[in-house]
């Protein structure tokens, strides 16, 4: 099915498992396959699933054919190797909706789809299984605990149904960005052979680069006789990470920090899982096949966001080039663990902690908490720690808090009073100008966006992950969303949390009113019919509501007047730098705010 790439050349590591795949067929076979492909059911992938399928296309996941069968998933996760013994560490499946599982029969073909309905590859079902994701999150990422957002995802993203089989790729997944930083691992290699390169030594990322990782990269190209492959992932990446196409002008302003014959830039759609060690072994595999010799492995590889900030922490420092070096006699490609290392003023040098330690000086860290801290504050970032051409293609993507992104929203009862408060901030920020603004306002949105959904869970989630989408948009572009619907599930107001914030500020507001002043108001007379029986579902009567745990605002209007409450928010807003206390705080603090104080509707 799959047809080999003949070898580049003897000079480079070989592909892992021998030859690099590559599932792409020919003309005839497309046709073939398009013409029947009105028969076959489809799925539309997640964009997780995308990344999957484009390396497995590519050859970037040799020796792999396809979406992992259960056997072959089975053996990843209890050995961490393949059934014929290579190590393999991250199970790849397709998971499927139950509707798709339930009508799918072993032999069928399955169309996989883009999300605009492109067939880009069909899958030859072997396998269909349900998994217990329970076992899965503890074999790959080491924990079952939901706090891990590798293993949330697995929990609260991934489908049910895992279906494995060979994939014949139609067509690999467009990019219209960055079109020439983008290499398949076949590429890649060309490159290399060309430039007379047989050793590389490949650096993964789904951070901005600094000059720390500029010192560990040259020092690590130069004591292994190698040149560097910059290969920033670029797929799926954590919750929190600057997006994408902020990262690669960053990538770009520092590559020409680099010595130019010896460094190549080129970005790597894989989905990043999270899973620290066995994600580190993974990444070492992907390089392999992209032609590097060595590989650059960090003291919290992979590891969830945040560790060095106070973060939970899953794994232990270390732990990710520990497991790799078990494995290291199985690969072809050098593992080179890099320590953990602080900033040394006396001698302007990155060195290892545990020198310094031993040689009684004094490191500094500059966490990435407290980097973004600063861009958000439009305060000085210490020019040891990056180049002044990076932290200008920074500051252009994280621009200081007043000139953000942000969606306020806001959560709670019927009758709270979220509306009345959406609508005076929405009038606020409408009289200052300068952000674009836009009220999402929980009836509105019905009205409008989800006018056939009801008040089932199913419909409640549906509702707000479009109104979380829609203001993610409205964030990503530097306007400020209003959004007021109930959205009772924290799950759910979670996910628009991290889709936001992949953007700017996401601030929610608690309104906090308690159900019987809530009922007390009843303005539109729902609770007396919800009593009555005449509504079901009715939140906070016959429906639950999932009070916010840690809300940036929470307020109860009981006893407070909408000014009062409003000037609760914008206090918030001034006192954290969303708006400018110079410019903004007469505008939105001032006597006459608002006109008369009014009562919540
Ligand atoms: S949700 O749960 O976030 O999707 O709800 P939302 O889109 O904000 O819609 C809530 C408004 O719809 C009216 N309404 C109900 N609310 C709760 N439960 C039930 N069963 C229901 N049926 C109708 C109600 O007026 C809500 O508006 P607000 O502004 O909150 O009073």
């Amino acid at each position: 099915m799959s047809r080999k790439i003949s070898a580049v050349t003897d000079n480079l590591v070989k592909p892992y498992g021998g030859t690099l795949i590559d599932l792409l067929v020919d003309e005839r076979r497309r046709a073939l396959l398009k013409k029947e492909s009105s028969g076959f059911m489809s799925v539309t992938l997640s964009q997780r699933q995308l990344c999957d399928l484009e390396l497995l296309m590519n050859g970037a996941f040799s020796p792999l054919h396809g979406f992992m069968p259960q056997d072959i998933y089975e053996s990843v996760l209890r050995d961490t190797r393949l059934p014929n013994g290579l190590p393999w560490s991250i199970p790849i499946n397709l998971d499927v909706p139950n509707a798709i599982a339930q009508r799918l029969k072993i032999g069928d073909y399955l169309g996989l789809n883009d999300p605009e309905g492109f067939m880009l590859a069909v899958l030859h079902v072997e396998d269909i299984w349900k998994p217990d994701r329970k076992r899965e999150a503890e074999l790959v990422y080491g924990t079952s605990s939901p706090a891990h957002p590798g293993v949330r995802y697995l929990h609260e993203q991934v489908h049910g149904t895992y279906v494995g089989g060979g994939v014949e790729g139609m067509q690999a997944p467009m990019h219209y960005d960055f079109e020439t930083l983008r290499d398949t691992p076949e590429e890649l290699r060309h490159l290399f052979d060309k430039m007379g390169w047989r050793r590389v030594v490949g650096f993964h990322t789904s951070k901005p680069m600094h000059r720390l990782h500029r010192d560990i990269t040259l020092q690590t190209a130069k004591e292994a006789g190698a040149s560097i492959l910059l290969h920033p992932a670029v797929g799926m990446t954590k919750p929190g990470d600057l997006h994408y196409y902020a990262r690669v002008h960053c990538y770009q302003a520092i590559r020409r920090h680099y010595p130019h014959d010896l460094t190549v830039l080129s970005l790597l759609p894989i989905a990043v899982r999270m899973a620290g060690p066995r994600e580190a072994l993974h990444n070492a595999i992907v390089r392999q096949n992209y032609g590097c010799s060595h590989f650059i492995v960090g003291p919290e590889h992979c590891a969830p966001p945040d560790v060095r900030a106070g973060g939970t922490r899953f794994y232990p420092t270390y732990a990710a080039q520990e497991l790799v070096a078990r494995y290291q006699d199985d690969l072809a490609i050098r593992i080179i663990p890099v320590k953990e290392r602080r900033y040394v003023p006396e001698n302007d040098q990155f060195q290892p902690a545990d020198e310094i330690e031993r040689n009684g000086k004094i490191g500094v860290l500059f966490t990435e908490k407290e980097l973004y801290h600063c861009l958000a504050h439009n305060r000085e970032i210490p020019s040891w720690y990056s180049f002044p051409d990076v932290i200008t293609e920074l500051r252009k993507v994280c621009p200081p808090r007043n000139r953000q992104g942000i969606t306020l929203f806001f959560t709670g009862l019927s009758g709270a009073g979220k509306s009345t408060l959406a609508k005076i901030m929405y009038a606020k920020f409408i009289e200052a100008g300068g952000r674009p603004v836009t009220l999402l306002d929980g009836d509105v949105v019905r009205r409008n966006l989800s006018s056939e959904l009801g008040f089932s869970k199913e419909h409640r989630d549906l509702n707000i992950r479009r109104i979380g989408f829609v203001a993610s948009e409205i964030t990503k572009n530097g306007g400020i969303a209003i959004c007021a619907p109930i959205a009772p599930y924290a799950a759910t107001r979670r996910a628009v949390r991290e889709l936001v914030e992949q953007h700017g500020a996401f601030i929610e507001i608690h309104v906090a009113t308690p159900i019987e002043v809530c009922e007390g108001r009843d303005h539109k007379g729902l609770y007396a019919k919800a009593r009555k029986g005449l509504i079901k579902e009715f939140t906070g009567v016959s429906d639950p509501y999932e009070e916010p745990e840690k809300p940036e605002i929470r307020l109860d209007t009981t006893s407070v007047t909408p000014r009062a409450a409003v000037r609760q928010i914008f206090s918030y807003l001034l006192q954290h730098d969303y708006i400018d206390y110079i410019n903004d705080a007469e505008q939105f603090l001032g006597a006459q705010t608002i006109d008369n104080d009014g009562s919540y509707i």
